[in-house]
């Protein structure tokens, strides 16, 4: 018995080893940790249940057959993040360079299944260079199988993937179907075609880390939800935005102990709007002032900055802001910030988090840019997904809603559940100058005439009440109460229940 305990403890040691102490410093020399650091890193101390520490490839061409290494370059299991259970698999570049051979794919799809049975995130750790060219079409295939998994487990547990190496050719698409995507700077990249092809096809001289690292991605394309310093911080962070998430689609998120009073009051929001309604204010402020702590964990932050997307708490309890943000292009929507928000809308709805939406927003951004970019089937997404939506919805109007943009953030006509405004809200089909050069053309030319005009337009619509006697506004609230009116509202909603009517899927505008 002790002989064959003892077999059982070298195998393990021999397994935790995977390419070798060599290759192992080669990883450290490159600032990354290995895939069991990783692991480590990420799950509360001692809680990693490994599975398949013993599988190794089949592949007997070009003398793989000599070298079977156990787990094959992916280490896959269970663990708990601050004490929920979350499924992870962490490729390990230290063999065959983290590369995906058939039996590496069904380790991951052994626990991605698993994820799927049993309710739980998966966190995908990926460090790889790619489909194992010994193995050919059956590495194709157990890319396949990954990916048809990622597409089913869409919307029932949260993916998160972790890019801290090499990703590059269809490999990238797996990350790309998960929820959010987390890279690290100067040591991670995504690319479908690398610098070579790239030079190769259309000239460019162009590096890894320019082509898709993790700010080029991060700021460019918005394939990368934010950029980290290091493996640390990147798996730290990964640690706060699980505790902000539910485990499934059939569960709430988890209410976490506060410490702050819902009904605090903000006196020094009442003077957030500056008195010129061109000059911008930073709805960064406002977020963190509504927010349980004032803690905002900002999604995309480096992307289409016009848009705030983001979780906070309130009363303890997971809430997604969407939140126009002036001090960038005035706050208008366009093409990037319309996707970048409907996408997080999306998310929200699909895992019962409510959605907060602060409204400050001019319109659409003009311009053929935007027009021959698709803005109209862009801006459509956010509308779409917010119509869509069927958990709480509370929106707060601070300052400008205009036009069509009044209508697709969150107003009551789609179906908000409560819709606040504050004094300062102006809610109209445009703003007062340009509706007068419309509306009185012909005195275009009567300076003081025009002036006059413009004034009374300003009077009868730079104001919520107008939308109030309507009632497409619940109530004009002051901006110092914010924080107490939102978590009364979002309190008061805790049982809401509404449902879309059947249908295969909806055909939103992609
Ligand atoms: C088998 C691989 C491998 C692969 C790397 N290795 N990639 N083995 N299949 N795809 C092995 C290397 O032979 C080497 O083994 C070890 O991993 C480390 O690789 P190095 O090249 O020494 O490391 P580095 O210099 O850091 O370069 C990393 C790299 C490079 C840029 C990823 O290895 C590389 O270009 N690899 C090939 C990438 C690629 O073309 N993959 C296929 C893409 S197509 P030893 O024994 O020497 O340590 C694809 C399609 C997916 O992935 C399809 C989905 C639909």
């Amino acid at each position: 018995m002790q002989e064959i305990l003892r077999e059982l403890e070298e195998r393990r040691a021999s397994a935790r080893q995977g390419g070798g102490e060599k290759r192992i410093k080669a990883q450290h020399a490159k600032g990354k940790l290995t895939a069991r650091e990783r692991i480590e890193l990420l799950l509360d101390e001692g809680s990693f249940e490994e599975y398949d520490m013993f599988v190794a490839h089949r592949c007997t061409d070009f003398g793989m057959q000599d070298s079977r290494p156990a787990g094959d370059g992916v280490v896959t299991g269970w663990g708990t993040v601050n004490g929920r259970m979350i499924y992870v698999f962490s490729q390990d570049f230290t063999v065959f360079g983290g590369s995906l051979s058939e039996t590496h794919a069904q380790k991951i799809c052994k626990i991605m299944d698993m994820a799927m049975r049993n309710g739980a995130p998966v966190v995908g750790i990926n460090d790889s260079g790619g489909a194992r060219i010994q193995e050919g079409v059956a590495s194709l295939g157990g890319y396949a199988e990954v990916f048809q998994r990622n597409v089913l487990a869409s919307g029932v547990v949260p993916q998160i993937s972790l890019i801290m190496g090499p990703c590059a050719g269809g490999a990238v698409y797996s990350p790309a179907m998960t929820d959010f995507i987390y890279m690290v700077k100067d040591s991670s990249y995504m690319f479908v075609t690398g610098p070579d092809v790239v030079k190769t096809v259309t000239g460019e001289v162009v590096t890894a880390e320019e082509l898709g690292g993790a700010l080029t991605h991060a700021r460019k394309s918005s394939v990368a939800d934010a950029a980290f310093e290091n493996d640390v911080e990147a798996l730290l962070e990964a640690r706060r935005l699980i505790d902000f998430l539910p485990l499934n689609n059939r569960e709430k998120a988890p209410k976490r102990p506060f410490f702050d009073d819902p009904a605090r009051e903000e006196p020094s929001l009442d003077s957030l709007i500056p008195a010129n309604p061109n000059q911008p204010y930073d709805m960064h402020e406002l977020v963190t002032k509504i927010a349980d702590e004032g803690d905002f964990l900002e999604m995309q932050a480096e992307f289409a900055k016009n848009i705030l997307t983001g979780f906070i708490r309130l009363e303890g309890q997971t809430v997604g802001v969407v939140a126009n943000q002036p001090m960038v292009l005035a706050g208008c929507l366009d093409i990037d910030s319309s996707r970048k928000a409907a996408r997080f809308v999306r998310f929200c709805d699909a895992f019962e988090i409510p959605i907060l939406t602060l409204v400050d927003v001019p319109g659409f951004l003009p311009g053929t840019g935007q027009e021959y970019g698709g803005v109209i089937k862009h801006g459509a997404k956010l509308l779409f997904a917010y119509g869509e939506a069927t958990v709480p919805k509370v929106t707060v109007i601070t300052r400008k809603a205009y036009g069509g943009a009044y209508d697709v953030m969150a107003s009551k006509h789609l179906r908000g559940d409560v819709n606040y405004a504050w004094p300062t809200a102006q809610i109209a089909v445009m703003g007062a100058k340009g509706a007068t050069e419309i509306l009185y053309r012909s005195e275009l030319g009567d300076p003081d005439k025009i002036a006059q005009r413009t004034k009374e337009y300003e009077d009868r619509f730079a104001n919520p009440f107008v939308a109030a006697e309507r009632g497409f506004i619940d109530e004009v609230i002051m901006p110092r109460a914010t924080r107490r009116r939102a978590a009364r509202a979002f309190a008061a909603l805790r049982n809401k229940s509404l449902e879309n009517p059947w249908r295969k899927h909806d055909n939103i505008p992609l």
